[in-house]
């Protein structure tokens, strides 16, 4: 029997109970920063320095948290279903936990790309990146990240991935960013759906879906156990 394929939409609540801030809760990234500031184009060209200090600061703080028990209940679960994990957040915890089939929507923090050949992406060895730091043809670096309006290269291969998917869970994201929210829209209507996120509501014309109101640390592994039980 080839296996179900479940596909999981992680976002920042997922990494909380790592030490890593959400965008949009209480003392969250987006309460100390401007957002247009650190996280858009026209940011990057008013004051890269700033932009490049955010980033630098997020890639520091990486070094000092480790996934949670929520990253590591998604990769019990490749022993059962396909999973494929799309993710809006930056950082390498999914990784780190040892998920192997990940898309990362809005870039990743570790890597670095061309200002000019947007091809030209490079790992970061350290968590640094300054002015200066250029691409193998001379031209600035910036973050590997998708900005406010630039477009979600991923998008496509992530609703694919949706349309196909015979389980869907929601994990950690407060569902106001597009067009990752979007995604569930692909999903079939039959298909069983869940919700973890303390603040979970039922979702506009979602059909199937369950919230489940709790913190994933201890939501997504008692979602493992039952989809282990009632969904093989
Ligand atoms: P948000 O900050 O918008 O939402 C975080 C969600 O995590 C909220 O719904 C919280 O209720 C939930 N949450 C908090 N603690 C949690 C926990 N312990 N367990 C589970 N859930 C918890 O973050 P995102 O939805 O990920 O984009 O934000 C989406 C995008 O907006 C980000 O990728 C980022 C941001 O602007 C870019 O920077 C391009």
């Amino acid at each position: 029997m080839p296996k179900k394929k479940l596909v999981v939409l992680t976002g920042a609540g997922i990494s909380a109970e790592s030490g890593l801030k959400t965008f949009r809760d209480a003392g969250g990234l987006w309460e100390g920063h401007n957002v247009y500031e650190v996280a858009s184009p026209e940011g990057w060209y008013a004051n890269p320095e700033l932009v490049l200090e955010f980033y630098n600061q997020r890639r520091k703080q990486l070094l000092e948290v480790e996934p949670n028990p929520a990253h590591h209940a998604l990769v019990e679960l490749e022993d059962f279903f396909e999973v494929v994990i799309v993710t809006q957040n930056v950082d390498d915890l999914h990784e780190r936990a040892g998920s192997q089939n990940i898309i990362h929507l809005h870039g990743e923090l570790k890597k670095v790309r061309s200002t000019v050949y947007e091809n030209l992406v490079y790992e970061l060895p350290g968590w640094e990146l300054k002015l200066g730091d250029n691409c193998e043809k001379g031209h600035q670096l910036r973050p590997h990240i998708v900005w406010f309006g630039e477009s979600v290269p991923l998008i496509e291969d992530a609703a694919l991935h949706c349309s196909d998917a015979d389980l869907l869970a929601v994990i950690g994201t407060s569902m106001q960013v597009y067009p990752a929210a979007g995604l569930i829209h692909y999903a079939s209507v039959q298909a069983p759906k869940f919700y973890i996120d303390p603040q979970a509501e039922p979702l506009h014309s979602v059909q199937n879906l369950r919230c489940i109101k709790q913190n994933a640390s201890s939501g997504v592994p008692e979602l493992v156990q039952y989809l282990k039980r009632d969904f093989l």
